[in-house]
């Protein structure tokens, strides 16, 4: 398995520290390329590795830290994603009110899916605060907890298991009607930082 993550802002840093400290190797992407990514993101080099977008989208998977209007330019750059999991790590908010965007009642990661055409779309990463995502995340005795969404429960394993692997505690919770409604932003679990004990 190779891992992208597109986008470099707070999300994308949070998640290419923790990609460093555990020494997964990963490509990261922006629309501006390699050149514009902040020195924080740089000296992470070479475990986690600047590309063009269109490079870093033949990784198997990529992780979405863009904002939520901005997920559908990504989409457009290939036609088909059969074979590849596509992590939703955005939040649909309505700004400057802060308040969840209205989809209708439909989860925000059913939204993406409908953009990336064959891909298993997966919601994690999206519930805690960058600053927090990017902190350590073995926390005394314990581990910091990331939910997991999605309608393929092999596509879950595997992002649970990447989750683990970074170092947090991963809570797998069902479809994206069910769990991905409860993990997104506006949903009772956002925003909660909770640390599995042992
Ligand atoms: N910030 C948080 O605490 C937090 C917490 C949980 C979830 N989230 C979610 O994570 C996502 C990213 O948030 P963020 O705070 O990391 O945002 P951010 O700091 O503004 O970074 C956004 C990144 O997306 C890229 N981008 C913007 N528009 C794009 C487009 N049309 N096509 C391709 N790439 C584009 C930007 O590229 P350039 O650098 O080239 O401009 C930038 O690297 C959002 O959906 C947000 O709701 C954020």
């Amino acid at each position: 398995m190779n891992y992208a993550i597109i986008g470099s802002g707070a999300i994308g840093g949070a998640l290419a520290q923790q990609f460093a400290r555990s020494k997964v190797p990963v490509v990261i992407a922006n629309r501006r390329g390699p050149a514009s990514l902040p020195e924080t993101i740089q000296s992470l080099a070479p475990t986690v590795t600047a590309k063009e977008m269109t490079d870093a989208l033949n990784a198997d998977i990529i992780i979405l830290a863009v904002p939520f209007n901005a997920v559908g330019d990504v989409a457009r750059l290939r036609d088909r994603w059969d074979g590849k999991i596509v992590v939703d790590a955005t939040n649909a908010i309505e700004f400057p009110a802060f308040k969840p965007m209205d989809l209708g009642g439909k989860p925000s990661s059913e939204v993406i899916a409908a953009h990336f055409r064959g891909a298993n779309v997966v919601k994690a990463f999206n519930t805690l605060p960058a600053a927090v995502l990017a902190d350590e995340p073995r926390v005394g005795n314990g581990h910091r907890t990331l939910f997991v969404s999605g309608n393929h429960a092999d596509a879950n394993e595997t992002v649970a298991s990447l989750v683990a692997t970074l170092g947090f505690s991963a809570i797998t919770l069902g479809r994206l009607s069910e769990g991905g409604l409860l993990q997104q932003f506006g949903g009772p679990l956002a925003l909660h930082s909770l640390i599995k004990q042992g």
